[in-house]
């Protein structure tokens, strides 16, 4: 890969990512231009870059400032807004955000997840079991990418029998794998996937389940039901929020430890623990590269104004690296403590999966430590093209098992 200077990065271009290695231009952003103003090019506006891991944990916390609800990643504010604002988590503030928080967060408790957490156990171990029989792989289509979307449908109580569809049209919906992607497709199986969960809706509101469908069917905020609309955007950001994040990040995490082969038997031989593994395997791969704010009114920042309305990105690939904060950032560290990472963002809207999302990346680990000796590469593995999300859409691995050669 190769190091571009600044002037040459296009940050809304999804090739940046794939074909370039950012590092030195991060470094240089942090040191130089802390709040740098990305030009506008012929077809959108310009907008501020925020690098510095400080940075972002003070725009974050500014919710009197910086608004989500003209979108909250670069693609959507760059279009002029987010047409889910207000009604869907992610982009709505306020006393709303809060109370929607607060319905979603009956599902996310460590008790709720409980049942869920023993089927992804077994669904990883299954997975990984299957992967080290055939000996070759691809980790990513053959094991990672069976685990999130199934843990999400059992969070809705998605049946059974209607998965294999629900998964195939989250497949095109959010297609990252190649460079252009089918618009058309990917707008119809949104629908589809929203009409789907309209009809469970309505289903759940007659006879609720334990789930988060049956949990907004039947909440209400300031004695007003939530709408149809509401119930089924925010099923679906569960989606959107917690089925690539994840995978990328268990993908990312094992093709850290085939570059870092010292890691991955420090690992395996118990030297480090699996829980400091998985914050290092999130800050590593740091799975969303950015989110975004607009500005509501003028603010003051290392001597620049950023002006009401404008758009500004939030850098995780960056802050997750900044010298200021970690120690030899560049080196995939097993061991790190303290790991104040900010792959799950930070302030009002941190993650509501993060739990779940380290217990997905907690069960790989662990399965990987009982089962396999040693990991391999064969060669051929893809970076997806994003400028929201990073890393592999393929990895082709050859996984040992722990009796074999290790
Ligand atoms: C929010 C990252 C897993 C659902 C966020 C945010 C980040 C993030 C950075 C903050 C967005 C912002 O400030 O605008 C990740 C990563 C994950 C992960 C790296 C996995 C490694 C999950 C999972 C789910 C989920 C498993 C659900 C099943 C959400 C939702 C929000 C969110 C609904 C919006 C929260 C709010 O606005 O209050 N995530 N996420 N995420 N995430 Fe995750």
């Amino acid at each position: 890969m190769s190091s571009p200077s600044l002037t040459d990065v296009d940050l809304a271009d999804p090739r940046t990512f794939a074909d370039q290695d950012l590092a030195a231009f991060w470094h240089q952003l942090r040191q130089e231009q802390p709040l740098y103003w990305h030009p506008e090019s012929d077809d959108r506006p310009g907008f501020w870059v925020l690098s510095r891991h400080e940075d972002l944990l003070a725009i974050y916390r500014d919710t009197s400032n910086f608004t989500s609800e003209r979108g909250n990643i670069l693609d959507t504010l760059l279009q002029g807004g987010d047409s889910a604002a207000g009604r869907m988590l992610a982009v709505t503030d306020g006393a709303r955000h809060v109370a929607l928080r607060r319905i979603l967060l009956k599902s996310f408790s460590p008790r709720a997840l409980q049942p869920i957490l023993e089927r992804l156990r077994s669904a990883t171990s299954e997975l990984v079991d299957n992967a080290v029989r055939q000996g070759a792989a691809d980790f990513a289509k053959d094991v990672a990418a069976k685990i999130p979307l199934n843990t999400i449908c059992d969070l809705l109580d998605v049946p059974e029998s209607d998965r294999p569809e629900v998964l195939r049209l989250t497949k095109s919906a959010l297609a990252s794998d190649t460079l252009e992607p089918d618009r058309m497709s990917e707008w119809l199986a949104k629908n589809d996937i929203l009409m789907y969960f309209a009809k469970i809706a309505r289903r759940r509101k007659g006879t609720p389940h334990s789930d988060v469908v049956s949990h907004l069917a039947v909440s209400s905020i300031d004695g007003v039901e939530l709408t149809e609309d509401e119930i089924v955007l925010n099923c679906y950001s569960l989606i959107l929020g917690g089925d690539e994040t994840s995978r990328l990040s268990m993908i990312g995490g094992l093709h850290a430890m085939i570059d870092n082969p010292a890691q991955w038997r420090a690992l395996r031989d118990g030297e480090v623990s699996v829980d400091g593994a998985v914050e290092e395997v999130l800050r590593w791969t740091t799975p969303t590269m950015h989110f975004g704010r607009s500005a509501v009114r003028d603010v003051e920042m290392h001597g620049q104004r950023i002006r009401a309305g404008d758009i500004v990105t939030l850098w995780h690939s960056s802050a997750d690296f900044d010298e200021r904060v970690f120690d030899n950032p560049g080196e995939f560290d097993l061991a790190r403590s303290p790991n104040n990472h900010v792959a799950f963002g930070y302030g009002p809207h941190f993650c509501i999966g993060a739990y779940l999302g380290r217990a997905e990346i907690r069960a790989m680990l662990a399965t990987l430590i009982e089962k396999v000796s040693d990991i391999r590469s064969t060669g051929g593995e893809k970076r997806i093209y994003s400028n929201f999300l990073s890393g592999f859409s393929s990895l082709p691995v050859e996984l040992f098992p722990s009796s074999g050669p290790g």
